[in-house]
């Protein structure tokens, strides 16, 4: 039996050698620690904005604005919602590995969006940035879990950075 599973992960393996997702372990952590923060879309907008006024910069509507007096919009939550719904998105397919095509797909058009914005690589790294200090925060942190993230985060971001500049 424990041939015949290791036989089917080689033969997975083969059919897409450059690009998988996380493993059973890591989709786990990364699937419990994001429902402690899914419903936080506008707080984390918010932290993003807060970190990186170069990204609140790209957003036609929230440019040059007072941050403070744009948090509690409905128009802010509607963003947020997107963005941050986004990685609830990806946080759920994960747990599938039959889903491999739909989310190197999600990930291709989303990158694809973003050069069309000018959006650049280092603008998604300092995303990146405040979203795990987000995660770190409202969780039970550990090196185990941390590493799950990186894992989460680099699969999708080589996806994403085949497309955009940096
Ligand atoms: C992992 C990081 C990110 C994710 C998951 C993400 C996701 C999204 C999603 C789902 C949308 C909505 C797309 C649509 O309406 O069809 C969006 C729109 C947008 N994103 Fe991102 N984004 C990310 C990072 C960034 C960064 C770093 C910037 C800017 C520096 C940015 C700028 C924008 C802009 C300008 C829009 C268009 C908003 C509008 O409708 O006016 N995004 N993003």
């Amino acid at each position: 039996m424990k041939f015949f599973v290791l036989v089917l992960c080689v033969v997975a393996a083969m059919a897409d050698p450059e690009w998988h997702t996380l493993d059973a372990h890591e989709v786990e952590q990364v699937q419990t620690t994001w429902k402690a923060v899914s419903h936080d879309e506008s707080a984390i907008l918010y932290a993003v904005f807060k970190a990186h006024p170069d990204i609140q910069a790209k957003f036609s509507q929230f440019a040059g604005k007072d941050l403070e007096s744009i948090k509690d919009t409905a128009a802010f939550a509607t963003h947020a919602g997107r963005i941050i719904g986004f990685f609830g998105e990806y946080v759920a397919l994960l747990g599938s590995s039959g889903n491999q095509a739909a989310i190197k797909t999600l990930l291709h058009d989303l990158g694809v969006f973003h050069k069309t914005r000018g959006i650049t690589k280092a603008q998604f790294t300092e995303f990146r940035a405040t979203m795990t200090d987000y995660l770190k925060g409202h969780n039970n942190w550990n090196a185990d879990i941390s590493h799950s993230w990186d894992d989460a985060f680099d699969k999708a971001f080589s996806v994403i950075f085949e497309v955009l500049e940096s």
